[in-house]
């Protein structure tokens, strides 16, 4: 079994449940990278913090060095961010990983890089380019918006990185899967607004936020798009299922995602403000606006109508199944952003904290 396994973005949301995972199941050392690490709490002493950014001198070069797989999940992933620091993103999932490609392939360390979703781009296309009901990796079509319409910076740069990983593994020999992730949710996710973040999250901690403050849920577009989520640990499950079978992963493209979670956003809302009355029922009635996607998130953007993988490949590859449905992972979210946040967001709003006093 793997050795040693480098996890690049250790630190971040999906990072920081594999990494401790990982050394769990395989009882390896685990060389986790990121420039933060307030999320990665757990104290097992075979993960090995080194504080640093993917593309910092020595970086790659000591992580290949060091490690026989590499895992790497370092990205700006936040929607709002692709048409406001367009430049930043194509670099973080492009630029900056081109080295540690490279590097891979000369020294025959495996890869496990994590793509996205928004490859696919705004809805799930057959190969003839036709209306189809779910995304499948070796068969579907990309349909982008024009170039004006920054959100599709991301999904460019990330595809682009595919290419050259397929590439690499195809002409040079890269020993290599790529994980598609369709909206992978759970504890620790994104950060709260105003509070240890700024702009606009993913929709999960936007909607908590609005929640938290006793603000309207901000529908964009009236909430009719469409979206799968899956719970964090069903990812991680999939992910070391991965690592284990080496031969039958290596050079392919596995959607994960869970269909049977597929929502609309505004049926989303509805059910975590549903979920947020039963944690915090002192708390005003939770409210629903529509809003323009120019006034929430400023122009460029675009929007994914309908997400649905089609996860046939990732269960006959891994002999996986996604469990947690949306009604089971939602408590548990909630009540970790309730933890972590209520006192801190309750001390900026008025609304929250006057409820208790009025109904005691
Ligand atoms: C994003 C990333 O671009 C993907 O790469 C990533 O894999 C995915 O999140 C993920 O979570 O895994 P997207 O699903 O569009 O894709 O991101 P969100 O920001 O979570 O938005 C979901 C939908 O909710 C969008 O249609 C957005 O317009 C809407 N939204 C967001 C609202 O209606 N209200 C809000 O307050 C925030």
């Amino acid at each position: 079994m793997t050795a040693r396994i480098a996890v690049l973005g250790a630190g971040g949301f999906i990072g920081s449940h594999l990494a401790p995972a990982l050394a769990e199941r395989f009882g390896c050392e685990v060389d986790a990278v990121d420039v933060t690490f307030e999320k990665l709490v757990s104290k097992d002493p075979r993960i090995h913090r080194r504080c640093a950014r993917v593309e910092d001198a020595g970086v790659v070069e000591e992580v290949t060095r060091r490690a026989s797989l590499v895992i790497s999940l370092t990205a700006l992933c936040n929607p709002s961010l692709y048409s406001t620091f367009p430049l930043e993103v194509i670099d973080a999932s492009f630029t900056h990983l081109l080295p540690l490609v490279k590097l891979c392939t000369e020294r025959r360390v495996r890869l496990i890089h994590f793509s996205t979703a928004e490859v696919y781009g705004r809805r799930a296309m057959n190969a003839a380019g036709e209306p189809a009901a779910e995304m499948t990796e070796d068969d579907s079509c990309s349909l982008f918006g024009p170039v004006h319409r920054e959100r599709w910076t991301y999904a460019c740069a990330k595809q682009l990185m595919e290419r050259v990983i397929w590439a690499q593994g195809k002409h040079h020999g890269l020993e290599f899967s790529i994980v598609r992730p369709f909206n992978t949710i759970g504890p620790r996710m994104d950060y709260l607004p105003g509070v240890d973040g700024d702009g606009i999250p993913r929709v999960l901690a936007c909607f908590i936020d609005q929640l938290l403050r006793g603000e309207p849920l901000s529908l964009v577009g009236g909430g009719r798009q469409r979206r799968a989520f899956m719970d964090v640990a069903d990812m991680v499950e999939a992910v070391c299922r991965m690592v284990e079978r080496r031969g039958p992963c290596r050079g392919q493209i596995v959607n994960l995602g869970n269909p049977a979670n597929e929502v609309s956003i505004a049926d989303l809302a509805r059910l975590l403000a549903r979920e947020f009355s039963a944690l915090a029922p002192l708390a005003r009635a939770a409210r629903f606006e529509h809003v323009t996607a120019d006034e929430f998130y400023g122009e460029g953007y675009d929007d994914t109508e309908q997400r649905v993988p089609d996860i046939g490949k990732a269960r006959s590859l891994l002999g996986w199944e996604p469990r947690v449905s949306l009604s089971e992972m939602l408590p548990a979210i909630l009540g970790d952003y309730l933890e972590r946040y209520a006192g801190r967001v309750a001390s900026r709003t008025s609304r929250f904290e006057r409820e208790p006093e009025r109904v005691a």
